[in-house]
């Protein structure tokens, strides 16, 4: 009777009220990605200085656990572990609260410009990056409740098997593919049609398609079939083909870990959440046992007492920063920034990335109809159409070039023509003048397709450092791709199959053709230079940094052990993308949730009589 009523009211009133949404959502889309178009990034943390320069350090209590970061693997780990009535928890965010804006899964470029990102940089780059402005790629990373989550691309790619039985064998015992299965599956409620076995139905976290598929999607699986790649379900144990894009979206909206996970945790009285914090440091006693944090906000200086643990999951960037400040980290880089050193160990050293080359541009003679902003937000408030995808693409692929490697080596995704007119993505790239006017203008939302090539296990090497002592500097982040040979050779041949995949007949029937790359045209004639030109000019990241706080049995070559124990120090850990060992051959959001799960299984048991 009563649910009979509520459904009536409903009813009566859905004219005006899904008009007055429309309205709604027009007006923040106009509003908001024009703010971004002229928002200015930070360069320094300021917005805390009178805080970190105050001379009192104010009490905050004492938690059994102390979370830095409520990124993918902090809102978990706060999720799991505050399942256990007994443990009290805080969960500590330099960022703030998601909005409807960063909900659109279609925004995520324009998200870059915004407060929820920290705004870093490369350094100016000598064998990457060449075409960008200053020579430097931006490095986007999540400053909000769900950390990179809340600003991603929601593609949800696990990796490959063999990824994570090379973690075992790098020395890292409980992490095989069949060990970490489970977490992953613990995690997920798919609404796709993968394969039996490998997806959970009753998890947190939404995985599903972004409907309707593109009209090209068929093209691309046809076109795939006649290059040996099968269509799959690339999240299971054969990963090699071509398959439709899994996201982590619900009803088209973004599911970020801190929507999908920790929103059905905050009201636990056992949880407390405190947004707006700057981590400036953990102390770690003269026994090299972590005993709390150091943290501004409002202008005000605490500390706070970790009985059990402190945990950082600061991210990629920022966990190394923090324990380099807290003294662990490379000896002679902190001796000279003169701070004590509590533990020599090699933070910020081994940093990878997934080089992405977004060079390989095809227009066709097949346009999509022109349609207005007004249609998009009405096809999305049913969850449906071009703003529940992220990046606008649309299918991802997987081959393997190369010898000896058994998982893939190159990934390919497939951006059909968008539909939405923006110009946000050449300050996303950072493009200078000549890539901007000559190549990215040149994109038409109704007919460009847009490949991009992903790099997944790369040989080059990067690192992050501290600028200098002060918790207000940004680290440097220099990325170093492409400073190993090997690494071009891998993009080189994945340029040759997406350039043989556009010459199957399915794509001369709808008359593909590359568009014109303005960089490099003097070195045309040798073929071999000239791709390598153009990769080290236009390629960016794919955004998915890792290893900087790698996991390992020994202390030369890693920062954690493989219950992600800091080397050398009691009570710390960290849990975050820069414990992986080794590149999965996916994207990193997914393995940073299953690492959360699988770390907070562990804490469990550990502190299971206590
Ligand atoms: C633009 C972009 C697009 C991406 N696209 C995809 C994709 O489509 N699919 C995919 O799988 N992966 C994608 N990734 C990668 C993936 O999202 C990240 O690898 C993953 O979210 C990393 O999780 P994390 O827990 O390591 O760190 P994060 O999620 O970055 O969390 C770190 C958290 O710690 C907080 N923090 C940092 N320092 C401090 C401090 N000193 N004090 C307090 N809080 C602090 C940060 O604000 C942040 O919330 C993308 C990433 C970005 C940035
Ligand atoms: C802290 O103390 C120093 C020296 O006494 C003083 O110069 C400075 O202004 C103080 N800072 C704040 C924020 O009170
Ligand atoms: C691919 O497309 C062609 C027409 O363009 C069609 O004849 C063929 O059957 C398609 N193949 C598959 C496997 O869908
Ligand atoms: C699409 O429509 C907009 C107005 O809604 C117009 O400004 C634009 O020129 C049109 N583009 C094409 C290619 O027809
Ligand atoms: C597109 O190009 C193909 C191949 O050149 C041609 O057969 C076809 O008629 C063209 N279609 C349109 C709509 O122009």
């Amino acid at each position: 009777m009563y649910a009979l009523l509520v459904v009536s009211v409903i009813n009566l009133s859905v004219g005006t009220s899904s008009t007055i949404t429309e309205k709604y959502y027009e007006e923040l889309i106009r509003q908001r990605t024009a703010e971004a178009e002229s928002y200015n990034l930070p360069t320094t943390n300021n917005e805390f200085k009178p805080g970190v320069q105050s001379n009192t350090t104010h009490d905050y209590g004492s938690y059994d656990f102390v979370i830095v970061g409520a990124g993918s693997a902090g809102s978990v780990l706060a999720t799991r572990l505050s399942e256990t009535d007994s443990y009290k928890i805080l969960l500590l965010e330099a960022g703030g609260e998601e909005d409807d804006f960063s909900q659109i899964p279609s925004m995520f470029h324009h998200l870059f410009f915004t407060k929820m990102n920290w705004g870093y940089f490369s350094t100016p780059q000598t064998t990457c990056c060449l075409g960008m402005k200053n020579r430097a790629c931006a490095v986007p990373r999540g400053k909000v409740l769900g950390g990179s989550s809340a600003i991603n691309a929601i593609m949800y790619v696990r990796g490959n098997r063999y990824d994570f039985d090379e973690w075992v064998e790098l020395g890292n015992p409980g992490w095989s593919y069949e060990e970490v299965l489970p977490y992953f599956i613990k995690s997920e409620n798919s609404q796709v049609d993968g394969d039996p076995g490998y997806h959970g139905k009753t998890g947190f976290w939404n995985v599903a398609y972004s409907s309707p598929a593109s009209p090209f999607l068929s093209k691309f699986f046809n076109a795939s079939l006649k290059m040996n790649q099968p269509v799959v379900d690339y999240n299971r144990r054969q990963q090699i083909g071509s398959g439709r894009l899994q996201f982590t979206i619900k009803r088209g909206k973004r599911q970020s870990t801190g929507k999908a996970f920790l929103d059905n945790a905050r009201q636990r009285s056992n949880l407390e959440v405190k947004s707006n914090v700057l981590v400036t440091k953990v102390i770690i006693d003269k026994s090299k046992v972590a005993k709390g944090v150091e943290f501004v906000t409002k202008h005000k200086k605490f500390f706070v007492k970790a009985k059990k643990e402190v945990i950082v999951s600061a991210g990629v960037v920022n966990s190394p920063q923090l324990l380099m400040l807290s003294g662990i980290g490379p000896k002679d880089h902190l001796k000279a920034l003169k701070i004590d050193v509590i533990e020599d160990l090699p933070v910020g050293m081994n940093l990878r990335e997934h080089a992405l080359f977004p060079g390989l541009v095809y227009n066709t003679n097949y346009t999509l109809s022109n349609r207005s902003t007004e249609e998009f937000v009405k096809e999305y408030l049913k969850g449906l159409g071009p703003y529940t995808r992220g990046a606008g693409a649309d299918a991802i692929g997987f081959i393997h070039t190369g010898q000896g490697n058994r998982a893939p080596t190159i990934e390919y995704l497939f951006v059909p023509p968008t539909e939405i007119k923006s110009k946000i993505i050449s300050k996303a790239f950072n493009y200078n003048d000549d890539l901007t006017n000559n190549f990215l203008n040149k994109l038409d939302p109704q007919r460009s397709i847009l490949i991009y090539l992903a790099l997944l296990h790369p040989k080059s090497r990067g690192r992050i450092t501290l600028k200098s002592n002060d918790p207000l500097d940004f680290p440097y982040v220099n990325l170093n791709m492409f400073s190993e040979q090997e690494d071009i050779d891998a993009v080189i041949e994945g340029i040759e199959f997406i350039r043989n995949l556009f010459e199957t007949d399915t794509f001369k029937k709808i008359d593909a053709r590359l568009l014109e790359i303005p960089v490099c045209k003097e070195l045309k004639k040798q073929y071999r230079e000239y791709w390598e030109c153009v990769i080290r000019h236009m390629t960016l990241t794919i955004y998915h940094p890792h290893g900087t706080t790698a996991m390992g049995p020994d202390k030369k070559t890693s920062v954690v052990d493989s219950d992600l124990n800091v080397h050398g120090i009691q009570k710390l850990r960290v849990v975050d993308a820069g414990v992986f060992p080794s590149s999965p051959s996916g994207h990193l959001n997914a393995p940073a949730v299953m690492v959360a799960e699988k770390i907070a299984d562990i804490i469990k048991k550990i502190y299971r009589f206590s």
